[in-house]
């Protein structure tokens, strides 16, 4: 059905089909552009590309979500700022991968995605790396997983202009099905730790506050700006170098706007040491507790959340839950929950319910399950 509406849009058959998830990050959050810890899984939700090489140099690209019109870009011609809107991603992993000197030329690239975009989910990181691994299997690169997820990273830096971090393509292309990905953002090494809910009788719920933000609009810049004027005031590679011990003395040594972000960071590594200490005792459910630990460090600390993510991690808890937190960067996005099975159902409703009575968007919720990272389906 995808190769279909490839050939309607573009005539002829295409290459293949290729697929990249979203994400859901279980805890380490705004760790990653200090060189600390993270530990997402990748979702089953994607993003896929149906392509095929072209040899004339011109990337044609069209989305099933957007407005209907073919874009066409000369790949000897990308420079970041000139693209506006998603096609900025797309063009900026060619020309990455053209700087790092790949081989590449043009290509036609189908996209559809059944990922809420603007919910927190990294729907932008899965469009990066669905197109990184169609053009490494298009153009024969030598493309590992991770080195794919840098150029993803880069394309999002340089053409979305958005500062971010490595853990969502990362967590986009090297995840596995039933594992969690924890990364040392420093060295990016890699531990694939089992994640398998069912076997436990719980289940990670993905509640969509439909509250969206844009990354780009300065906020996520500013935070990670302080982190770093934070890392230098202390004389610090970065913040991951501050151990909790010394924390409380780091603390007398900065200004009083800087302590609370320093703090979520340093305990956020130290909570993902926690999460995976449960996740390696064979006891999920103790990440129960460490979830909403992280969520009350990121409203009161770090201070992303907002009052639809607060109300959602409090309606969950209420109905029932073991533990529930915001993912992601925040200000709106999605809140995951951890529930025992038998209680997904009542934590749906209350989470609904909350949100009724406030007035708010009814939430969009589904079951995360942890998936495989970017690879051809077809
Ligand atoms: C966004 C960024 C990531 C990370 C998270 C916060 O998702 O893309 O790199 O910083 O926010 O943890």
């Amino acid at each position: 059905m995808v190769r279909g509406e490839f050939e309607r849009v573009f005539g002829g058959s295409p290459e293949g089909v290729w697929a990249a998830p979203g994400r859901v990050n279980l805890i380490g959050e705004h760790t990653d552009y200090n060189d600390g810890f993270v530990l997402p899984i990748a979702l089953r939700q994607s993003v896929r590309a149906v392509a095929r090489r072209r040899s004339d140099g011109l990337l044609r690209l069209f989305s099933a979500q957007g407005d209907g019109r073919l874009a066409e870009l000369a790949t000897d011609r990308l420079a970041p700022g000139d693209i506006v809107g998603w096609t900025s991603l797309p063009a900026g992993v060619v020309q990455v991968l053209r700087e790092a000197g790949h081989e590449v030329g043009g290509a036609d690239i189908h996209l559809d995605s059944d990922l809420p975009m603007g919910a927190g989910l990294s729907s932008s990181a899965a469009l990066g790396c669905v197109v990184a691994a169609a053009y490494r299997d298009l153009y024969r690169l030598d493309l590992p997983p991770a080195a794919a997820a840098l150029v993803a990273q880069r394309a999002e830096n340089v053409f979305g202009g958005v500062p971010c971090g490595v853990m969502d393509q990362m967590a986009s292309s090297c995840c596995t099905a039933g594992a969690a990905l924890l990364l040392d953002t420093r060295d990016l090494t890699q531990r694939q730790i089992p994640f398998e809910l069912a076997a436990h009788d719980l289940r990670l719920l993905v509640l969509d506050t439909r509250v969206k933000h844009d990354l780009a609009d300065g906020t996520y810049a500013a935070l990670r700006a302080g982190c770093e004027r934070a890392a230098e005031l202390l004389g610090l590679p970065a913040l991951r170098d501050l151990a909790p011990d010394g924390l409380s003395a780091a603390l007398d040594r900065l200004p009083a706007d800087l302590g609370p972000l320093v703090r979520h960071v340093v305990t956020e590594n130290a909570r993902v040491g926690r999460a995976v200490a449960a996740l390696d005792a064979g006891d999920p459910a103790g990440l129960g507790p460490v979830l909403t630990a992280g969520h009350a460090s990121l409203r009161d600390d770090f201070r992303v959340s907002c009052p639809e993510t607060d109300l959602a991690v409090e309606a969950a808890l209420a109905a029932g839950a073991l533990g529930a937190r915001m993912t992601g960067a925040g200000f709106g996005g999605s809140v995951i929950a951890l529930v025992p099975a038998d209680r997904a159902a009542g934590v749906t409703e209350g989470v609904t319910a909350a949100f009724r009575e406030a007035g708010y968007a009814v939430p969009g919720v589904f079951t995360a399950v942890a998936s495989a990272g970017a690879h051809r389906i077809d």
